[in-house]
């Protein structure tokens, strides 16, 4: 089928997904600034919505399957499509994954963070470092001539060397003219399997650990994915292309 089919972006459109995934990540940078003991996810919903129109983008995520909202707000046992609300206020001790798309020109933008609000336990700085550390390593591995589960692999084999856990329901993506292009980028697989990975090639990765079980299930709001355990998850995506020169973050400032 014809949406199973990789789209190559040329050096222009790559330059466009830059542009977009720019806004993307100063927003989210902005963001981190505002986290801290007393703000609610709303908040940071409301800063997002303003910081995104003044730069004359268009929220990526708002209407896509009827979401409501700019942002993913994923707290703590969150593990990812957490819901911004006033009601959810932010105390010493959590994490906070924020998720920003943003179309800009044609082309989308995506990337995600998970910051510590204010001093947090030694598990969840671990956890936070670690789910960094599997994106930066996936990231080494998008280059051409590897295949995409080299990508998938670099992240599980790290992360449960650790003694965390991937998650599986969820994986990254493709990105271009649509949010979500092929192919799946799932955080587990098997070394020298998968698509060659060529150059034009844009994708979304984003690991997504939880320090106790994998296991995940969604909430009745219908969106929120929660771990079963009830322990802790991070969530740290970027966009990436494949060049010739490497991988090129475009979701890094
Ligand atoms: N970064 C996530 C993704 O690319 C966020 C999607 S949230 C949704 O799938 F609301 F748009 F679904
Ligand atoms: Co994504």
């Amino acid at each position: 089928m014809d949406r199973e089919v990789i789209i190559l972006k040329s050096r222009d459109e790559i330059e466009k997904l830059r542009r977009s995934n720019i806004i993307v990540a100063e927003v989210l940078e902005i963001l981190k600034e505002k986290v801290e003991s007393g703000i609610s996810t709303m908040d940071l919903e409301l800063i997002a919505d303003e910081e995104i129109r003044k730069r004359k983008a268009i929220p990526a995520f708002k209407g896509y399957r009827n979401y409501p909202f700019c942002l993913c707000t994923s707290v703590n046992e969150e593990v990812v499509h957490g819901m911004p609300s006033k009601r959810k206020v932010l105390r010493e001790g959590d994490i906070i994954s924020i998720d920003l798309g943003v179309l800009y020109d044609g082309f989308y933008g995506d990337s995600a963070v998970t910051v510590p609000v204010g001093e947090v336990s030694e598990e969840a700085e671990r956890l936070i470092r670690v789910t960094e550390t599997a994106l930066e390593r996936a990231i080494s591995r998008t280059r051409e001539g590897n295949r995409l589960m080299d990508i998938s692999h670099a992240v599980q084999e790290y992360v449960e060397g650790e003694g965390f856990s991937v998650v599986r329901e969820f994986v990254g993506h493709g990105i271009g003219r649509r949010l979500h292009e092929p192919p799946q980028v799932p955080n587990f697989g098997v070394p020298g399997r998968g698509v060659r990975l060529k150059e034009g090639m844009v994708l979304a990765i984003e690991p997504m650990i939880n320090a106790g079980k994998s296991d995940v299930r969604v909430l009745d709001d219908g969106w929120t994915a929660v771990t079963v355990d009830g322990r802790l998850s991070a969530h740290f995506e970027h966009s990436v292309a494949v060049t010739s020169k490497g991988p090129y973050v475009l979701s890094r400032l």
